[in-house]
This record gives C-alpha cells, structure tokens and sequence, in this order.
C-alpha cells in the first residue's frame, strides 16, 4: 500500500510529465511553423513518451492500491526566440524533472518505500539519457548555427528519430 505522502508525489509527478508532454507539443507547433518538420517530428516524439512516462506512473499507483488524481495542467509557453532557445528551454526543462523525480526518490527512501525506489530507478536512468540527448542536440545546434544550409540536414536527420 502506498503512503499519503508517496501518493501525493507520484500524483504531481504525473501532473508534471503532462505538462511535459503539453510543453512538447507546443515546441512541435513552433517548429512546424518555422517550416521545419524534423524539429518538429522530434518534439511530437517527445510529447509522446512524456505522455506514456505519465502513464507509467499512472500505473505504479493503481498497481499499489493508490488513487490516481488528475490535476490541472496550465498553458505551455507558445512563442519561442528561435529553434535554439526551444532546445535550451527544453533542457532546462528536463532538469527540472530530474530534479523532482530525485526528490520524490529521497521521500520514498525516508519512508522505506523500496517499491518505489525500484520503480523511480527507470526514470532516473530516463532523465540520464534524455538530458545527455537534448543537451547534444543544443551543443550541435550552436555549430551549425541556425542560418546555416546545415540546419536544413539537422533537420532531416532529427526528422528520422524513431520511438523509443
Ligand atoms: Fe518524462
Ligand atoms: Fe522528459
């Protein structure tokens, strides 16, 4: 059985990843808009597995006999600086998720909830790998510049993300 507490945090975190999977979208509505569809095919992605990360937490609390409660989910930001600032904006945003899911690890930790330490331990190797991917996309980003013919191929080759 799930504590209170530990329900309470599992039930904002989903909140969190549908704010994610919300923001994402949004980003993939700014970038199809700047006419460039891999951008935008990546955040579509994105938006995706933000939404099955909720479900997946969604699940974790029903299987421990907890109550999934939906919250409200606000609106994402809608205007961007450029497809560089969207990618920093992004990061930025993953780290905050890492943040809170850290957070969440140390309350199950001080309750004794080892189920849900194993259970957070995908996410935490989740937001590694998320961070480690958006931050390349940044670093890359600035090499190309984003005047270039090479955003063009940076486009086509983000186009060509599959689901993971
Ligand atoms: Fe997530
Ligand atoms: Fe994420």
């Amino acid at each position: 059985m799930l504590s209170k507490t530990i329900e309470k945090a599992l039930n904002e975190q989903i909140q969190e990843e549908l704010y994610s999977a919300h923001i994402y979208l949004s980003m993939a509505a700014y970038c199809d808009n700047l006419n460039l569809p891999g951008f935008a095919h990546w955040f579509r992605t994105q938006s995706e597995e933000e939404r099955a990360h909720g479900m997946k937490l969604y699940s974790a609390i029903v299987d421990r006999g907890g109550r999934v409660v939906l919250g409200d989910i606000k609106k994402p930001p809608t205007e961007f600086k450029s497809v560089l600032a969207v990618m920093e904006q992004s990061l930025a945003h993953e780290q905050k998720v890492s943040a809170s899911i850290h957070k969440i690890y140390t309350l199950a930790q001080k309750e004794d909830d080892y189920a849900t330490q194993v259970m957070l331990q995908w996410f935490i190797s989740e937001q590694v790998e998320e961070e480690a991917s958006v931050s390349q996309i940044v670093e890359r980003l600035k090499l190309v510049g984003e005047k270039s013919a090479s955003l063009l191929y940076f486009d086509k080759e983000l186009g060509k993300r599959g689901k993971e």
